[in-house]
């Protein structure tokens, strides 16, 4: 599963609907009257598409993200509004972070490294901002009906998780819990919420690309059986059912009212 526009578009609904009511809802609250979003790794515009729905009409966006495909699809959702950032989050330096009242991202810490988002904790730390992290991966898949080879195959994918993916090893499955963890110590108050998508057979297109994506990851880190149980899986997305799981984070800086 990698950062295709056509997966981010596939997914964005079961995003959508999985995402904590309340931390969403407590994240456009603390953005303040005058929002000014900066959106990590923006993708199409995810974040901006869903949060922008709870901020007032003037809110304005800054969008990061070292795709500039992507960027330039997600800047057409506020016209006038968002100003893209084509960067890469390894340097956190960079970050336009004037001006800002909320940091967000979504789908984004599990590709991270720990020691990164130590790193984003201290520099939001210090600018005092609040910080809205939606949908980390957190290893968790149960399938109905169960097939033999699935506690294998989450195994495999959740190792191939943890991988690098451009800034060193991931915390993958890890992150959710990590992050909170890193933010508390770092002064912030933090909340967490569940999730996780419960995809069901009228999602079967979300389905097939979810199981090929954990398939050919599983393979990856060497599960001969892992190219049989993406052909099953994908032959019975019509009338199965798959919960992954997703932690959401919301970390106000101390004094957030
Ligand atoms: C899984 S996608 C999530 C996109 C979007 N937030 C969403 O929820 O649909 C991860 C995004 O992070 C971006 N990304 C990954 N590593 C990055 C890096 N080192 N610097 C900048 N962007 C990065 C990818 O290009 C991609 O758009």
């Amino acid at each position: 599963m990698g950062f295709s526009a056509e997966w981010l578009s596939l997914r964005e609904p079961a995003d959508r609907a999985a995402r904590d009511a309340a931390l969403l809802a407590r994240a456009a609250q603390v953005a303040g009257p005058e929002p000014v979003v900066l959106d990590l790794g923006c993708g199409t515009g995810s974040t901006l598409r869903t949060l922008g729905g709870h901020l007032p009409d003037t809110a304005r966006w800054h969008l990061v993200d070292n795709d500039p495909a992507l960027l330039e699809r997600a800047a057409t959702e506020a016209p006038g509004r968002a100003t893209v950032h084509a960067l890469d989050l390894r340097d956190l330096d960079a970050l336009p972070l004037e001006g800002v009242t909320l940091v967000t991202a979504s789908a984004l810490l599990d590709l991270m490294p720990a020691d990164w988002i130590g790193a984003l904790a201290d520099r939001l730390a210090a600018a005092g901002l609040p910080f809205y992290a939606a949908l980390s991966y957190d290893g968790i898949m149960r399938w109905e009906p169960e097939l033999p080879r699935d506690v294998d195959i989450a195994a495999a994918f959740n190792d191939h998780q943890r991988g690098d993916k451009g800034l060193g090893p991931a915390l993958g499955p890890d992150a959710a819990t990590m992050a909170a963890r890193i933010f508390r110590d770092a002064g912030f108050d933090v909340q967490t919420g569940q999730s996780p998508w419960r995809i069901g057979p009228d999602q079967a297109p979300l389905h097939r690309a979810l199981v090929e994506g954990i398939a050919e990851a599983a393979s990856e880190k060497g599960l001969a059986v892992a190219g049989d149980w993406g052909r099953s899986r994908a032959a019975m997305a019509g009338d199965s059912r798959v919960l992954i799981g997703h932690h959401d984070m919301l970390a106000l800086p101390p004094g957030t009212a």
